[in-house]
Parts: structure tokens; sequence; C-alpha cells
């Protein structure tokens, strides 16, 4: 059994694909190079002791009978339950976590702590880790039972199934995961931060998925992946525009598969200015500083730009052409290597 061991989970970059997850539809994120990294030292006493070293700030609390606690401290107490609960042998562990993705900027930064604490946690138990997508799951019920947030398998599986130059084309019923070769023939991807800190937990994110629920009932399906265009009509406002936007957003993502299949980079900005415009106008999930930070982006020249993740607030990605200059404080993101443990 290691006494040592290093993890890392990669935030993520959704390219299209936005408020599908949870409805059972399509999505198309990758991993970023950027992510959380957890040093793990076992421990011969049953106690877990973290250190949030970019907060400066620490917990400890017994491995048996955790209790609750608020903002980061959630995560790492939410990891240790529900790997026990999973049936983990546990050991007591020293942890030291850093980060590199900024926190609340819809890049993913819950999803790259979790997934790099269990993979530590595990690591150190000596347990074998189990299938990926069941790991997504467990990850999930972290951030949906210990820090309130009823977001979906997204970020999860981006961070735990990323690949180097792939983007992973995710089908949310089957859970099938396919990796997309993501060549931008020269073109580059940013995000630019709008400088409006979101909080899923906080935020209208639950009540788009209690809309979703709620119309899903109205029209007697199981999930959106099931609800037509048809469908829209028959629904009061503003049900009606939510299901229009996962309903459109489906078959964006397809669209945009087939974009960079054929290389067809001007398409794909055009998908991405659909995609912005259905979350602003249908979904209603942006904000004031969120458009201006679209705007300043196509004003440089972007091709296409989108809010990006749970919205109200948060970053905006863009398709900048080669040769153009991105905006201030903008960021070149492109497809890193999936979650991984070390040994030391
Ligand atoms: C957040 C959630 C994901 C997903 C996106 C919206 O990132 O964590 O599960 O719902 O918002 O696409």
């Amino acid at each position: 059994m290691p006494t040592r061991v290093t993890s890392f989970g990669p935030g993520r970059v959704n390219l299209i694909g936005e408020h599908t997850d949870y409805n059972k539809g399509l999505a198309l994120p990758f991993a970023i190079e950027a992510g959380v990294t957890v040093r793990a030292t076992g421990l011969r006493d049953r106690r877990i002791s973290a250190v949030a070293a970019d907060l400066e700030q620490r917990d400890e609390f017994p491995l048996d009978g955790v209790e609750r606690a608020e903002g980061w401290r959630g995560f790492v107490r939410g990891a240790t339950a529900e790997l026990a609960d999973s049936g983990v042998a546990l050991v007591g562990a020293d942890l030291e976590i850093s980060g590199t993705v900024p926190r609340g900027a819809g890049l993913s930064s819950s999803a790259a702590l979790e997934v790099a604490l269990v993979l530590a946690l595990l690591a150190l138990a000596g347990a074998g880790e189990p299938d990926r997508i069941e790991l997504a799951r467990l990850c999930s019920r972290i951030e949906n039972d210990w820090v309130g947030a009823q977001t979906g398998l997204l970020d999860q599986i981006a961070s735990l199934f990323g690949e180097r130059d792939r983007a992973l084309r995710i089908d949310f019923r089957s859970l099938n995961v396919r990796p997309v070769k993501l060549s931008l023939a020269g073109f580059v991807l940013v995000t630019v931060d709008s400088g409006e800190e979101h909080t899923h937990a906080g935020s209208g994110y639950n009540d788009r998925r209690a809309e979703c629920a709620e119309a899903c009932t109205l029209l007697g399906v199981d999930s959106l992946r099931d609800a037509t265009l048809a469908d829209v009509e028959l629904l009061p406002a503003p049900l009606d525009a939510r299901v229009r936007h996962v309903v459109t957003e489906n078959g964006r993502v397809e669209e945009a598969v087939a974009a960079l299949d054929s290389g067809e980079m001007v398409q794909l900005g055009r998908l991405l200015d659909a995609s912005h415009a259905s979350l602003r106008d249908d979904y209603d999930i942006s904000t004031p500083a969120v458009e201006e930070t679209v705007a300043r982006c196509k004003q440089a020249g972007a091709l296409g730009a989108r809010i990006m993740g749970g919205g109200f607030g948060g970053s905006v990605l863009a398709l900048m052409p080669p040769g153009s200059v991105p905006p201030d404080g903008a960021v070149v993101v492109r497809p890193g290597p999936g979650a991984a443990v070390s040994g030391s």
C-alpha cells in the first residue's frame, strides 16, 4: 500500500452542449491542462487532515462519522464519506490541495477537486480504481449531496476521460464517451473570464433543472432527450423556451462533431454563436457581464463566442482565427490528458 501519492484532476472546457447532461443529451467537452493537484500522505490514525494551499486554510475530521462543512471542506468531507459508503476501506491521510484552475470561472474547478481527491484517497487505501463512469457518478454525488449543486455528469466525465488533442462526444443517455480529434487548423480556443463569479449551489442552476423536470412531467417523457420541437408548442412559458434550447443544443453537438471532422471552422464558429443565443434567449442564463465579454470577443474577431458552463457568470469560450489578437485576459485552452495518479 503506497504511503505517498499525488493525483491530478483537470478542469474542463465545454466546446458545445450546455445544460444537456442532466437532460440525457449530448455534449462535447475536453479536459484542460489546468487542474487540481492533491499530495496525499498516509496517516496511522483514522483522520483526515487537509490543507487548501491556495486559500491558506485547513480542515481536520475523523474518518468515521464525517460531518458536513461549507466551501472546499464540503468537497473533502464528501469525497471521504462517499468513498467509505461505497465500501472502500479508507486510511487516514494528510492532504495538500493546490490548483491552477480558477474557482468560479466556469472551468469546473469543483470537478477537478472531486476527481483529484477521490483518486488520491483510493490510491492511498490501496484500492483498485473502479470503472471511471462509476467514479464520475460518485464525484457527482459529492457535489449533489455535500455541496448542494444538482449538477450533472459533464464535468466529472470530462476530467476523468480527457485525452490530449481530443474532445469527448458524450451521450448522457448511454454514457458512451467517444474521443473526437480536435484539429483547429491554426484557429485557437480561448476562455475569457467575465469577472462575475458563479456558484452552482447559489445560482439559478437548480431552478433550471427543476424546470426541465417539470417539462418532462407535462410531456410525459422520461427525459428531454425524448422531446421534439413539436413538443415545445405544447408547453407554457418559460418551459417551452427551456425545452427548445435543449432540443436544438443536442442538434448543435452533432453538427459540431461533423464540422470538426471536416475542418469547417466557420461552421464551428456559427454553432458557438447559435449556442450562445439559445442559452441567452431560451435558457436565460446570461448576464450583462457575460454579454459584454462575448461582445469583446466578437470585436476581437472571434468566429464564435458563447457563455460556457452552468451560467449566471463564469467564462466565455471563443474561437479565434489565425493571426487575431484575443481580448485582454484571454487564456488559450487546449485538450490535455485526463485525471491520473502517481506514486509520490
Ligand atoms: C455545470 C454543471 C454540469 C453541466 C453544465 C451546463 O458545469 O456542473 O453538470 O450541467 O453546468 O452544461
